[in-house]
């Protein structure tokens, strides 16, 4: 059992199989009390060195397991993540902020992957593909791309290491993470749990480091390291995309999104502000796949923003440790500022706050509606990673796909309707990799998520994300 109270292990970073003191340490402050939580390892060029050699070395065995024996410990391992629900949560609660009621729903978003990619290890299929010449057999077999590295953001501090560690090591990879320097505490307690259940040395290792430049840089140069991993930013995600051109890496890319939300006038109005609710102010709003816009259809849209607004003035904003609380502080104080430079801009440009468009104490930001929002406004070109729902409004079926389509941006968009017809046409001609048709929270660790244009490239979920993992090799055989 973990002892989160005493956090023994966790101001180390975990090396090959070895919990390792490092020179120097960093501070992780929780953002809703704005109190020092933990002293943790910061990482430099020497224990990525270490931890690349020892990646290598388990590379050499893990990749040779079999996929039966590789997929028991990723199940001991997911066991041992819901077995410690509670535990988890709690940490997220501390080092990011996350109410504990959503942080217990993560964890076992975070477990599922370990689940699902244990049984689809099992599955990694080659072909025989039809020859064209009597004298040939054509196949093609599956290999593990080799050791990879993954950066990790903050905003689901487990499920984004589960969603990158567990397939690649499903896959027979080797696993590197370098989680964001305000959540690793959460990391390195999924790695002690994969230790327990029984992971070799060197196949899943953790470097928290203040800043991950000099880190990255040594994978990044290490022809060694045949993968790379990243969720963050669009800026740092096309920069990473460029350094890995050197070393010919292969590379998966989740970035910024600007998700539309469109809401037919056929909707069911509670429904939809129900929805509204659950994919704008979960997390706070910071998550990938919250939405920015969301485009109401002119005939509902008085409606729809007053019941929006009630249900958001009886959100229970406070302390992410208290069961009752529904959202919590922002990460930091860079986040912050961005929520209420946004709500400013939003505000001197004519736009009402229907509730909210205030910050409160410390890093906690008022749950806000805006309407009367003008063009040119900046949250409706930038992400505003926050709790702020701006309505905008709409007057048919064509407009507001081409509004919601004139982003560089296609992570996730939306669509309420209970017209079929309607449901299908708008789906398939939004320019974005996830549609979640009345559903607001599409994510599942058995479907691929990912984003098309400036929102990345690849996708991790599904039998796609294993993919991401494996090599294809082409045998063709002379028959002597
Ligand atoms: C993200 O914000 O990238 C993750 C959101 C999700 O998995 O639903």
């Amino acid at each position: 059992m973990l002892t989160i109270g005493t956090k023994t292990e966790f101001h180390k970073a975990y090396i090959d199989g070895a919990w390792v003191e490092t020179r120097g340490r960093f501070t992780v402050t929780s953002p809703a009390t704005l109190e020092p939580y933990a002293e943790v390892a910061d990482c430099g060029p020497d224990e990525a060195r270490a931890a690349a050699d020892a990646a290598v070395r388990a590379f050499a065995s893990w990749s040779k397991t079999t996929a039966y024996e590789r997929a028991a410990i990723l199940q001991r391992w997911y066991a041992l993540i819901i077995e410690h629900q509670n535990q988890l949560a709690e940490i997220m609660a501390r080092e990011m902020g996350k109410p504990v009621t959503e942080g217990r729903g993560e964890v076992k978003y975070a477990a599922a992957f370990a689940q699902w990619f244990a049984e689809e290890a099992k599955r990694a299929y080659g072909e025989i593909i039809p020859t064209h010449d009597n004298s040939k057999r054509l196949l093609t077999i599956k290999t593990p791309v080799g050791p990879a590295y993954g950066i990790t953001p903050w905003n689901f501090p487990a499920g984004m290491i589960t969603r990158k560690a567990a397939p690649a090591l499903a896959a027979g990879c080797t696993f590197i993470s370098k989680p964001a320097e305000q959540t690793p505490i959460t990391a390195l307690a999924i790695a002690k749990l994969w230790e327990e259940a029984g992971g070799p040395p060197g196949t899943l290792q953790v470097l928290p480091a203040l800043d991950p430049v000099p880190v990255s840089n040594v994978f990044f140069a290490d022809r060694r390291i045949r993968k790379v991993t990243f969720t963050g930013s669009t800026e740092v995600g096309k920069k990473l995309y460029a350094q890995s051109a050197a070393t010919m890496k292969r590379i998966s890319l989740e970035l910024g999104g600007h998700a539309p939300y469109l809401i037919f006038e056929d909707a069911d109005l509670d429904k939809a502000v129900a929805d509204v609710m659950a994919c704008k102010f979960r997390n706070a709003g910071q998550v990938c796949v919250s939405t920015n816009r969301i485009y109401v259809a002119d005939p509902i849209y008085d409606a729809f923003a007053e019941r929006l607004t009630e249900k958001v003035q009886n959100l229970v904003v406070g302390d992410p440790l208290d069961e009752k609380t529904r959202m919590g502080p922002l990460v930091d104080r860079q986040g912050f500022e961005k929520v209420r430079e946004h709500v400013e801009d939003a505000l001197a440009k004519g736009a009402v706050a229907r509730t909210g468009g205030k910050p409160k104490e410390g890093l906690f930001y008022e749950p806000t509606v805006l309407t009367e929002i003008c063009d040119g406004t900046r949250l409706l070109v930038e992400e505003t990673f926050g709790p702020v729902a701006p309505l905008l409004r709409f007057k048919d079926e064509t407009e507001v796909v081409r509004m919601a389509n004139d982003t560089p941006y296609g992570l996730a968009a939306y669509v309420w309707t209970r017209d079929v017809g309607r449901a299908f046409r708008v789906a398939e001609a939004l320019q974005y990799g996830i549609v979640g048709v009345n559903d607001p929270v599409p994510s599942a660790p058995h479907a691929p998520f990912g984003g098309v244009k400036d929102s990345g490239i690849g996708r991790e979920g599904g039998h796609e994300g294993l993919s991401e993992y494996l090599d294809v090799r082409y045998i063709s055989m002379g028959l002597p």
